[in-house]
Protein backbone atom coordinates (compact mmCIF):
# COMPACT_ATOMS: atom_id res chain seq x y z
CA UNK A 1 0.00 0.00 0.00
CA UNK A 2 1.50 3.59 -0.78
CA UNK A 3 1.59 5.50 1.98
CA UNK A 4 -0.09 9.30 1.24
CA UNK A 5 1.21 12.13 2.76
CA UNK A 6 -0.77 14.07 5.42
CA UNK A 7 -2.95 16.63 3.89
CA UNK A 8 -1.29 20.52 4.43
CA UNK A 9 -2.73 21.73 7.71
CA UNK A 10 -3.76 24.85 7.15
CA UNK A 11 -1.55 27.37 7.98
CA UNK A 12 -4.13 30.19 9.54
CA UNK A 13 -6.43 29.55 12.05
CA UNK A 14 -8.80 31.36 10.44
CA UNK A 15 -8.52 31.68 6.96
CA UNK A 16 -9.51 35.09 6.88
CA UNK A 17 -6.77 35.97 8.39
CA UNK A 18 -4.77 35.83 5.21
CA UNK A 19 -6.21 39.22 3.93
CA UNK A 20 -4.89 41.41 6.52
CA UNK A 21 -7.80 44.24 5.90
CA UNK A 22 -6.94 48.21 5.35
CA UNK A 23 -8.38 50.37 8.64
CA UNK A 24 -10.23 47.58 9.79
CA UNK A 25 -10.09 45.92 13.28
CA UNK A 26 -9.04 42.12 11.96
CA UNK A 27 -10.26 40.46 14.91
CA UNK A 28 -13.85 41.70 15.47
CA UNK A 29 -13.74 41.63 11.51
CA UNK A 30 -13.54 37.92 11.72
CA UNK A 31 -16.08 37.46 14.20
CA UNK A 32 -18.60 39.52 12.53
CA UNK A 33 -17.59 39.84 8.64
CA UNK A 34 -19.59 42.01 6.38
CA UNK A 35 -19.42 40.57 3.29
CA UNK A 36 -20.77 41.70 -0.37
CA UNK A 37 -21.53 39.78 -3.18
CA UNK A 38 -22.66 42.38 -6.18
CA UNK A 39 -24.09 45.63 -6.30
CA UNK A 40 -26.41 46.92 -8.60
CA UNK A 41 -27.51 51.21 -8.53
CA UNK A 42 -27.86 52.19 -4.91
CA UNK A 43 -27.55 48.35 -3.71
CA UNK A 44 -25.05 46.20 -2.19
CA UNK A 45 -26.20 42.54 -2.39
CA UNK A 46 -25.00 40.34 0.06
CA UNK A 47 -23.72 36.53 -0.06
CA UNK A 48 -27.20 35.71 1.48
CA UNK A 49 -29.04 37.90 -0.96
CA UNK A 50 -29.79 40.95 1.44
CA UNK A 51 -30.02 43.99 -0.10
CA UNK A 52 -27.96 46.83 1.58
CA UNK A 53 -28.92 50.74 0.57
CA UNK A 54 -25.29 52.25 -0.06
CA UNK A 55 -25.62 55.19 2.07
CA UNK A 56 -21.16 56.03 1.33
CA UNK A 57 -21.01 55.43 -2.59
CA UNK A 58 -18.68 52.61 -1.77
CA UNK A 59 -16.19 54.55 0.11
CA UNK A 60 -17.05 58.20 -1.78
CA UNK A 61 -16.50 56.63 -4.54
CA UNK A 62 -19.65 55.07 -6.45
CA UNK A 63 -21.05 58.52 -7.34
CA UNK A 64 -22.83 56.90 -10.15
CA UNK A 65 -24.44 54.52 -8.80
CA UNK A 66 -23.25 50.67 -8.87
CA UNK A 67 -22.58 48.69 -11.95
CA UNK A 68 -23.50 51.19 -14.48
CA UNK A 69 -23.59 49.20 -17.84
CA UNK A 70 -21.82 51.86 -19.95
CA UNK A 71 -18.91 52.00 -17.74
CA UNK A 72 -18.71 48.03 -16.94
CA UNK A 73 -18.99 47.55 -20.52
CA UNK A 74 -16.48 50.58 -21.67
CA UNK A 75 -13.87 48.39 -19.23
CA UNK A 76 -14.23 45.21 -20.27
CA UNK A 77 -13.63 45.85 -24.12
CA UNK A 78 -10.63 48.44 -23.04
CA UNK A 79 -9.37 44.82 -21.51
CA UNK A 80 -9.63 43.07 -24.81
CA UNK A 81 -7.89 45.72 -26.91
CA UNK A 82 -5.08 47.19 -24.94
CA UNK A 83 -4.34 45.09 -21.37
CA UNK A 84 -1.42 47.37 -20.75
CA UNK A 85 1.17 50.04 -22.01
CA UNK A 86 3.41 52.29 -20.19
CA UNK A 87 2.94 56.19 -19.97
CA UNK A 88 6.79 56.47 -19.35
CA UNK A 89 7.86 57.48 -22.66
CA UNK A 90 5.14 56.24 -24.46
CA UNK A 91 0.94 56.69 -24.50
CA UNK A 92 -2.19 55.21 -26.29
CA UNK A 93 -5.49 57.19 -27.30
CA UNK A 94 -7.65 56.51 -24.56
CA UNK A 95 -5.34 58.21 -22.32
CA UNK A 96 -4.93 61.61 -24.52
CA UNK A 97 -8.81 61.73 -24.87
CA UNK A 98 -9.48 60.91 -20.73
CA UNK A 99 -6.91 63.79 -19.91
CA UNK A 100 -8.33 66.36 -22.57
CA UNK A 101 -11.66 65.80 -21.11
CA UNK A 102 -10.89 65.65 -17.28
CA UNK A 103 -9.11 68.97 -17.67
CA UNK A 104 -12.68 69.92 -20.13
CA UNK A 105 -14.37 69.15 -16.79
CA UNK A 106 -12.07 70.58 -14.05
CA UNK A 107 -12.13 74.85 -13.70
CA UNK A 108 -10.89 76.97 -16.72
CA UNK A 109 -6.95 77.20 -16.52
CA UNK A 110 -6.63 73.87 -15.56
CA UNK A 111 -5.17 72.29 -18.48
CA UNK A 112 -3.14 69.28 -17.52
CA UNK A 113 -3.67 66.11 -15.46
CA UNK A 114 -0.95 63.54 -14.46
CA UNK A 115 -2.37 59.99 -13.73
CA UNK A 116 -1.46 57.68 -10.58
CA UNK A 117 -3.72 54.94 -9.28
CA UNK A 118 -5.07 56.32 -5.87
CA UNK A 119 -6.01 59.76 -4.17
CA UNK A 120 -3.36 58.39 -1.71
CA UNK A 121 -0.56 58.92 -5.17
CA UNK A 122 -2.53 62.62 -6.16
CA UNK A 123 -1.65 63.74 -2.75
CA UNK A 124 1.96 62.92 -2.72
CA UNK A 125 2.21 63.54 -6.41
CA UNK A 126 0.17 66.96 -5.48
CA UNK A 127 3.26 68.08 -2.65
CA UNK A 128 5.90 66.84 -4.86
CA UNK A 129 4.96 68.84 -8.06
CA UNK A 130 4.60 71.82 -5.64
CA UNK A 131 8.14 71.30 -4.38
CA UNK A 132 9.50 71.11 -7.84
CA UNK A 133 7.33 73.73 -9.16
CA UNK A 134 9.43 76.13 -7.10
CA UNK A 135 12.46 73.97 -7.53
CA UNK A 136 12.26 74.80 -11.42
CA UNK A 137 11.74 78.36 -10.84
CA UNK A 138 14.91 79.13 -8.82
CA UNK A 139 13.05 78.90 -5.34
CA UNK A 140 14.52 75.72 -4.00
CA UNK A 141 14.28 77.14 -0.06
CA UNK A 142 10.52 76.78 -0.84
CA UNK A 143 9.82 73.37 0.72
CA UNK A 144 7.61 73.92 3.72
CA UNK A 145 4.05 72.48 3.33
CA UNK A 146 0.92 73.63 5.13
CA UNK A 147 -1.87 70.98 5.92
CA UNK A 148 -4.76 71.16 7.89
CA UNK A 149 -6.24 70.12 11.58
CA UNK A 150 -8.98 66.62 10.93
CA UNK A 151 -7.60 66.60 7.03
CA UNK A 152 -7.28 63.20 5.39
CA UNK A 153 -4.89 63.21 2.36
CA UNK A 154 -4.43 59.42 2.39
CA UNK A 155 -1.59 57.26 3.70
CA UNK A 156 1.55 57.69 1.97
CA UNK A 157 4.02 59.76 3.62
CA UNK A 158 3.53 63.18 2.02
CA UNK A 159 -0.41 62.79 2.55
CA UNK A 160 0.20 61.59 6.19
CA UNK A 161 2.84 64.59 6.71
CA UNK A 162 0.18 67.45 5.88
CA UNK A 163 -2.72 65.16 7.63
CA UNK A 164 -4.72 66.05 10.61
CA UNK A 165 -5.71 63.15 12.35
CA UNK A 166 -3.31 62.23 15.10
CA UNK A 167 -4.14 57.98 15.40
CA UNK A 168 -3.55 57.70 11.55
CA UNK A 169 0.66 59.19 12.23
CA UNK A 170 1.10 57.51 15.48
CA UNK A 171 2.84 54.51 14.88
CA UNK A 172 4.81 55.40 11.94
CA UNK A 173 8.11 57.68 13.32
CA UNK A 174 9.05 60.77 11.88
CA UNK A 175 7.14 62.78 8.93
CA UNK A 176 8.22 64.97 6.31
CA UNK A 177 9.56 67.76 8.85
CA UNK A 178 8.57 71.26 7.31
CA UNK A 179 5.28 70.87 8.04
CA UNK A 180 2.32 73.05 10.05
CA UNK A 181 -1.19 72.70 10.32
CA UNK A 182 -3.71 75.06 10.14
CA UNK A 183 -6.78 74.65 13.12
CA UNK A 184 -10.32 73.37 11.62
CA UNK A 185 -12.30 76.44 10.63
CA UNK A 186 -14.77 75.15 12.59
CA UNK A 187 -16.84 76.24 15.85
CA UNK A 188 -19.60 74.05 16.95
CA UNK A 189 -21.00 77.45 19.39
CA UNK A 190 -21.43 79.56 15.93
CA UNK A 191 -21.53 76.90 13.19
CA UNK A 192 -23.66 73.88 14.61
CA UNK A 193 -26.63 72.97 12.04
CA UNK A 194 -24.86 74.61 9.06
CA UNK A 195 -26.56 74.09 5.54
CA UNK A 196 -23.85 74.42 3.04
CA UNK A 197 -21.72 76.89 4.22
CA UNK A 198 -21.75 78.63 7.96
CA UNK A 199 -20.24 82.18 8.60
CA UNK A 200 -17.30 82.97 9.69
CA UNK A 201 -14.47 82.10 7.53
CA UNK A 202 -12.99 85.29 6.54
CA UNK A 203 -11.68 85.46 10.43
CA UNK A 204 -10.91 81.72 10.63
CA UNK A 205 -8.35 81.85 7.31
CA UNK A 206 -6.57 84.58 9.24
CA UNK A 207 -5.02 81.87 11.24
CA UNK A 208 -2.83 80.97 7.77
CA UNK A 209 -1.57 84.75 8.01
CA UNK A 210 -1.15 83.87 11.85
CA UNK A 211 0.88 80.73 11.00
CA UNK A 212 3.34 82.77 8.08
CA UNK A 213 4.43 84.79 11.30
CA UNK A 214 6.17 81.67 12.61
CA UNK A 215 7.39 79.81 9.14
CA UNK A 216 8.81 82.75 6.60
CA UNK A 217 6.33 83.01 3.87
CA UNK A 218 9.33 82.43 1.82
CA UNK A 219 10.12 79.25 2.67
CA UNK A 220 6.19 78.18 2.00
CA UNK A 221 5.77 76.16 -0.94
CA UNK A 222 2.09 74.68 -0.26
CA UNK A 223 -1.07 75.22 1.57
CA UNK A 224 -3.26 72.13 1.02
CA UNK A 225 -6.72 71.66 2.10
CA UNK A 226 -9.92 69.41 1.48
CA UNK A 227 -12.33 71.81 0.28
CA UNK A 228 -14.77 70.62 2.30
CA UNK A 229 -13.12 68.25 5.36
CA UNK A 230 -14.30 64.93 4.32
CA UNK A 231 -13.27 61.72 6.32
CA UNK A 232 -12.76 63.90 9.36
CA UNK A 233 -16.60 64.73 9.81
CA UNK A 234 -17.68 66.70 6.88
CA UNK A 235 -16.80 70.39 7.72
CA UNK A 236 -17.82 72.54 4.53
CA UNK A 237 -15.65 75.52 4.73
CA UNK A 238 -17.21 78.98 6.00
CA UNK A 239 -18.18 81.83 3.91
CA UNK A 240 -14.93 83.56 2.67
CA UNK A 241 -12.79 81.02 4.14
CA UNK A 242 -11.03 79.39 0.68
CA UNK A 243 -11.55 83.06 -1.29
CA UNK A 244 -9.07 83.89 1.51
CA UNK A 245 -6.54 81.43 1.46
CA UNK A 246 -6.21 82.09 -2.18
CA UNK A 247 -5.20 85.48 -1.29
CA UNK A 248 -3.22 85.18 1.12
CA UNK A 249 -1.19 81.98 -0.80
CA UNK A 250 -1.19 85.04 -4.01
CA UNK A 251 0.41 87.32 -1.65
CA UNK A 252 3.05 85.21 -0.96
CA UNK A 253 3.70 83.57 -3.76
CA UNK A 254 2.63 79.93 -2.37
CA UNK A 255 0.64 77.07 -4.43
CA UNK A 256 -2.98 76.18 -3.51
CA UNK A 257 -3.79 72.73 -3.13
CA UNK A 258 -7.28 71.51 -3.39
CA UNK A 259 -7.28 67.60 -2.36
CA UNK A 260 -10.67 67.34 -3.76
CA UNK A 261 -10.80 63.53 -3.69
CA UNK A 262 -13.86 63.41 -2.66
CA UNK A 263 -15.82 66.36 -3.61
CA UNK A 264 -14.72 66.15 -7.09
CA UNK A 265 -16.87 64.55 -9.26
CA UNK A 266 -20.28 65.75 -8.79
CA UNK A 267 -20.25 65.41 -4.82
CA UNK A 268 -21.60 68.52 -4.40
CA UNK A 269 -23.33 69.20 -7.62
CA UNK A 270 -20.58 70.64 -9.37
CA UNK A 271 -17.56 68.60 -11.43
CA UNK A 272 -15.37 69.77 -8.64
CA UNK A 273 -15.48 71.63 -5.13
CA UNK A 274 -13.28 74.39 -6.85
CA UNK A 275 -16.16 75.40 -9.42
CA UNK A 276 -18.66 75.33 -6.34
CA UNK A 277 -17.14 78.28 -4.35
CA UNK A 278 -15.87 79.77 -7.24
CA UNK A 279 -11.85 79.39 -6.30
CA UNK A 280 -9.27 78.42 -8.32
CA UNK A 281 -6.52 76.54 -6.94
CA UNK A 282 -2.68 75.87 -8.59
CA UNK A 283 -3.06 71.64 -8.34
CA UNK A 284 -5.78 69.68 -7.43
CA UNK A 285 -5.80 65.93 -6.29
CA UNK A 286 -9.05 63.96 -7.11
CA UNK A 287 -9.36 59.63 -7.24
CA UNK A 288 -12.30 58.01 -6.23
CA UNK A 289 -15.65 59.16 -8.45
CA UNK A 290 -13.11 59.37 -11.55
CA UNK A 291 -14.13 56.09 -12.29
CA UNK A 292 -16.84 55.64 -10.35
CA UNK A 293 -14.54 53.44 -8.11
CA UNK A 294 -15.22 50.86 -10.93
CA UNK A 295 -10.95 50.67 -11.35
CA UNK A 296 -8.47 52.58 -9.11
CA UNK A 297 -7.31 55.64 -10.60
CA UNK A 298 -6.15 59.29 -9.49
CA UNK A 299 -4.87 62.61 -10.90
CA UNK A 300 -3.75 65.47 -10.23
CA UNK A 301 -5.07 68.34 -12.04
CA UNK A 302 -2.61 71.19 -12.90
CA UNK A 303 -3.03 74.74 -13.72
CA UNK A 304 -1.18 75.73 -16.97
CA UNK A 305 0.99 78.10 -14.88
CA UNK A 306 2.50 75.41 -13.06
CA UNK A 307 3.06 73.01 -16.18
CA UNK A 308 4.67 75.80 -17.79
CA UNK A 309 7.45 76.36 -15.07
CA UNK A 310 8.50 72.74 -15.58
CA UNK A 311 8.87 73.53 -19.65
CA UNK A 312 11.34 76.11 -19.74
CA UNK A 313 14.57 73.93 -19.27
CA UNK A 314 16.70 71.80 -22.20
CA UNK A 315 13.35 69.84 -23.98
CA UNK A 316 15.35 66.74 -23.85
CA UNK A 317 15.08 66.83 -20.42
CA UNK A 318 12.66 64.68 -18.01
CA UNK A 319 10.67 67.45 -16.52
CA UNK A 320 9.46 65.66 -13.57
CA UNK A 321 10.96 62.43 -11.92
CA UNK A 322 8.27 61.01 -10.74
CA UNK A 323 5.16 58.15 -12.07
CA UNK A 324 3.85 54.77 -11.62
CA UNK A 325 4.02 52.02 -13.39
CA UNK A 326 0.34 52.01 -14.10
CA UNK A 327 -0.10 55.41 -14.79
CA UNK A 328 -2.74 56.42 -17.11
CA UNK A 329 -3.87 52.53 -17.23
CA UNK A 330 -5.95 51.44 -20.21
CA UNK A 331 -8.49 50.22 -18.06
CA UNK A 332 -8.80 52.89 -15.86
CA UNK A 333 -8.92 55.66 -18.53
CA UNK A 334 -11.88 53.42 -20.94
CA UNK A 335 -13.54 54.31 -17.13
CA UNK A 336 -12.35 57.51 -16.86
CA UNK A 337 -14.11 58.39 -20.14
CA UNK A 338 -17.48 56.07 -19.75
CA UNK A 339 -17.82 57.99 -16.09
CA UNK A 340 -17.82 61.41 -18.08
CA UNK A 341 -20.39 59.93 -20.50
CA UNK A 342 -22.72 59.09 -17.71
CA UNK A 343 -22.29 62.48 -16.38
CA UNK A 344 -23.34 63.99 -19.36
CA UNK A 345 -25.43 61.43 -20.46
CA UNK A 346 -27.96 60.44 -17.72
CA UNK A 347 -27.19 64.78 -17.15
CA UNK A 348 -26.25 63.50 -12.93
CA UNK A 349 -25.63 67.12 -12.23
CA UNK A 350 -28.63 68.16 -12.96
CA UNK A 351 -30.60 65.35 -11.54
CA UNK A 352 -28.80 66.04 -8.27
CA UNK A 353 -30.05 69.53 -7.50
CA UNK A 354 -33.30 68.10 -8.12
CA UNK A 355 -32.92 66.49 -4.95
CA UNK A 356 -30.73 68.55 -2.73
CA UNK A 357 -33.37 70.25 -1.48
CA UNK A 358 -34.94 67.21 0.15
CA UNK A 359 -31.94 65.98 1.14
CA UNK A 360 -30.80 68.77 3.03
CA UNK A 361 -34.51 69.41 4.83
CA UNK A 362 -34.77 66.03 5.21
CA UNK A 363 -31.42 65.52 7.38
CA UNK A 364 -31.86 68.30 9.43
CA UNK A 365 -35.15 67.09 10.20
CA UNK A 366 -33.06 64.78 12.79
CA UNK A 367 -31.84 67.90 15.30
CA UNK A 368 -33.58 67.40 18.08
CA UNK A 369 -33.51 63.53 17.63
CA UNK A 370 -31.28 61.16 20.89
CA UNK A 371 -27.80 62.49 20.78
CA UNK A 372 -27.55 64.78 18.03
CA UNK A 373 -25.45 67.51 18.69
CA UNK A 374 -24.41 68.95 15.34
CA UNK A 375 -25.72 68.38 11.69
CA UNK A 376 -23.83 69.61 8.81
CA UNK A 377 -25.10 69.01 5.38
CA UNK A 378 -23.28 70.36 1.91
CA UNK A 379 -23.85 69.30 -1.74
CA UNK A 380 -24.58 65.35 -1.42
CA UNK A 381 -22.96 64.74 1.86
CA UNK A 382 -24.28 65.33 5.67
CA UNK A 383 -22.26 64.65 8.53
CA UNK A 384 -24.74 63.82 11.96
CA UNK A 385 -22.68 64.28 15.01
CA UNK A 386 -23.45 62.35 18.42
CA UNK A 387 -22.77 63.63 21.48
CA UNK A 388 -20.18 60.92 23.14
CA UNK A 389 -21.98 58.83 26.20
CA UNK A 390 -19.26 59.29 28.79
CA UNK A 391 -15.94 57.47 29.20
CA UNK A 392 -16.58 55.71 25.53
CA UNK A 393 -15.68 58.10 22.15
CA UNK A 394 -17.37 56.58 19.62
CA UNK A 395 -19.46 54.04 20.95
CA UNK A 396 -22.75 55.54 19.59
CA UNK A 397 -21.72 56.21 16.35
CA UNK A 398 -20.68 52.72 16.31
CA UNK A 399 -23.28 51.41 17.50
CA UNK A 400 -25.87 53.12 15.18
CA UNK A 401 -23.94 52.41 12.34
CA UNK A 402 -24.25 48.68 13.19
CA UNK A 403 -27.99 49.35 13.65
CA UNK A 404 -28.46 50.76 10.01
CA UNK A 405 -26.49 47.72 8.96
CA UNK A 406 -28.82 45.42 10.27
CA UNK A 407 -32.23 47.38 9.27
CA UNK A 408 -30.45 47.47 5.60
CA UNK A 409 -28.72 50.45 5.57
CA UNK A 410 -24.84 51.19 5.21
CA UNK A 411 -23.22 54.51 6.60
CA UNK A 412 -20.06 55.64 7.81
CA UNK A 413 -18.79 56.83 11.33
CA UNK A 414 -16.00 58.60 12.51
CA UNK A 415 -16.17 57.99 15.99
CA UNK A 416 -19.45 59.38 17.07
CA UNK A 417 -19.89 61.43 13.82
CA UNK A 418 -22.12 60.06 10.80
CA UNK A 419 -21.04 60.23 7.92
CA UNK A 420 -23.07 60.25 4.86
CA UNK A 421 -22.38 60.13 1.04
CA UNK A 422 -24.36 58.35 -1.14
CA UNK A 423 -24.74 57.54 -4.81
CA UNK A 424 -25.66 61.00 -6.70
CA UNK A 425 -28.50 58.97 -8.29
CA UNK A 426 -30.49 58.91 -4.62
CA UNK A 427 -34.01 58.81 -5.63
CA UNK A 428 -36.37 60.97 -3.05
CA UNK A 429 -37.62 57.61 -1.36
CA UNK A 430 -34.39 56.58 -0.59
CA UNK A 431 -33.28 59.67 1.10
CA UNK A 432 -36.11 59.23 3.37
CA UNK A 433 -35.49 55.75 3.96
CA UNK A 434 -31.70 56.71 5.19
CA UNK A 435 -33.17 59.30 7.33
CA UNK A 436 -35.92 57.44 9.25
CA UNK A 437 -33.24 54.43 9.58
CA UNK A 438 -31.00 56.39 11.34
CA UNK A 439 -33.75 58.05 13.29
CA UNK A 440 -34.99 54.44 14.51
CA UNK A 441 -31.47 53.87 15.30
CA UNK A 442 -30.78 56.55 17.49
CA UNK A 443 -34.27 56.19 19.54
CA UNK A 444 -33.12 52.75 20.14
CA UNK A 445 -28.70 53.21 21.46
CA UNK A 446 -28.39 54.69 24.65
C1 LIG B 1 -9.49 63.80 0.69
C2 LIG B 1 -8.82 62.49 0.47
N1 LIG B 1 -7.57 62.46 0.01
C3 LIG B 1 -6.92 61.31 -0.22
C4 LIG B 1 -7.53 60.11 0.04
C5 LIG B 1 -6.78 58.82 -0.19
O1 LIG B 1 -7.31 58.14 -1.26
P1 LIG B 1 -6.95 56.58 -1.48
O2 LIG B 1 -7.59 55.83 -0.38
O3 LIG B 1 -7.49 56.30 -2.85
O4 LIG B 1 -5.46 56.49 -1.45
C6 LIG B 1 -8.83 60.09 0.52
C7 LIG B 1 -9.51 58.81 0.81
O5 LIG B 1 -10.56 58.75 1.39
C8 LIG B 1 -9.49 61.30 0.76
O6 LIG B 1 -10.72 61.33 1.25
Amino acid sequence: MTAHAAPPQPRLANRRDAFWMPFTPMRGFQSEPMLFESAEGMHYVTPEGRRILDGMAGLWCVNAGHGQPRIVEAIREAAGRLDFVSSFRMSHPAAEAYAERLCAFAPEGIDHVFFVNSGSEAVDTALKIARAYHHARGQAGRTKLIGRHKSYHGVGFGGLSVAGIGRHKAAFGPLLADVAHLPLPYDRATMAFSRGQPEGGASASEALETLLQIHDPSTVAAVIVEPITGSGGVYPPPKGYLERLRAICDKHGILLIFDEVITGFGRLGTPFAAQAYGVKPDLMSCAKGMTNGAVPMGGVLVAGHVYDAFMAGPPETVELFHGYTYSAHPLACAAGLATLDVFAEQDLLGRLHGVLPLWEERAHLLKGAPHVADIRTAGLLCAIDLSPRPGAEGARGGACAKLCYEAGLLIRNAGDTLVLSPPLVIAPGEIETIFTTIEAALARID
